[in-house]
């Protein structure tokens, strides 16, 4: 019988990969968004209902279709988003957000529930992110992380995975603006000759992952039996002024980064890497290269962005 998903968070960056892949496989894909932040064109044709809604507000909620699995990816994916204007905003959409579609899964049996927690659940913990670490958030935004899973622990009948996601990049984050993921940003700067900008000095790192990879391994989390909660990264640490090399190389430039002191020193994560022994286990690797995702994310850009 044909699989009916509720995907929030769907005109957004994961969501919106996540629907197509779904959508490909041959779910029933019900698609959320209130297009606070996300694009209607990001869905593509890929649902057979879109739902326009807040999901911070219980009467959306209360009322969704029933389905099989809720993949819940409805969130600010940035405290700097929010920082200047309204912190409310963030915890207000993310803990009475999830609270709802908590309570949703609850009332509706549904079989698991696939969310987003996040890398920031870790903050700046030193040693390695293995998933039985404390939490150690450094911002807001990662405290609504460690309390979205707090919250989960209320919901013992809701059969779960909470996934720590590492930092992502990809095609469709345009809407994002300057929110966007480091190695979309700096690609889309130097594919127009334009210096990147790096807050720092350039040794920060990250472990980033391709979205194609992780849209996998997301899909993989929500037909499996797992553990409750999982990194989803490459296990590669890669600095920035490494990044900057790369992208030069994959692109066929020489342009050098300019540097300047980091607005937001006091809440920033230096250097953080998945552990991802858990992960392989479970769901198996994420094995597009860097180059590799480089390559495909400035061909998008390209295509989609600078071309149009
Ligand atoms: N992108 C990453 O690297 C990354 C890393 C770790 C965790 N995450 C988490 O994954 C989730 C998705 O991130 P993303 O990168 O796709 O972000 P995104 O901003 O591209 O997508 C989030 C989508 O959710 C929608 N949304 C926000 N609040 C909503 C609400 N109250 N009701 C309905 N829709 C709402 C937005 O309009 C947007 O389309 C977030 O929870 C984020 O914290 C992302």
């Amino acid at each position: 019988m044909m699989e009916r998903v509720l995907v929030t968070g769907a005109g957004g960056f994961i969501g919106s990969h996540l629907i197509e892949k779904l959508h490909a496989q041959g779910a029933y894909v019900i698609a959320l968004d209130d297009l606070s932040v996300g694009k209607l064109e990001n869905l593509e044709a890929n649902f057979d209902c879109f739902l326009e809604k807040d999901l911070a507000v219980p009467e959306n909620v209360e009322n969704l279709p029933k389905v099989d699995y809720v993949y819940h990816f409805a969130a600010p994916c940035s405290i700097i988003m929010f920082k200047r204007d309204n912190t409310n905003q963030l915890i207000n959409s993310t803990l009475n957000g999830f609270y709802n579609i908590l309570n949703y899964c609850k009332k509706n049996n549904v079989k698991k529930l696939i969310w987003a927690s996040s890398a920031t659940y870790y903050g700046n913990s030193k040693g390695k992110l293995t998933e039985d670490r404390m939490p150690n958030p450094a911002n807001v935004y990662g405290y609504t992380k460690v309390a979205s899973e707090h919250l989960m622990n209320l919901f013992k009948d809701v059969n779960h995975v909470g996934l720590r996601i590492f930092p992502a990049y990809g095609g469709k984050e345009e809407h994002k603006g300057t929110f966007a993921s480091v190695p979309y940003l700096f690609l889309k700067d130097m594919l127009q000759g334009i210096t990147p900008v790096i807050w720092g000095d350039g040794t920060q790192a990250r472990d980033f992952i391709y979205i194609s990879d992780l849209v996998d391994l997301i899909v993989k989390a929500g037909h499996k039996d797992t553990s409750p909660y999982l990194n989803l990264g490459t296990g590669q640490k890669m600095q920035f002024n490494t990044l900057v090399k790369e992208i030069n190389r994959v692109i066929g430039t020489n342009i050098a980064p300019k540097y300047m002191p980091n607005p937001y020193a006091n809440s920033y994560l230096h250097s953080f890497v998945a552990d991802t022994t858990l992960m392989k286990k479970e769901l198996g690797i994420a094995n597009t290269s860097i180059k590799e995702g480089l390559q495909l994310t400035a061909e998008w850009i390209k295509r989609k962005v600078l071309h149009r």
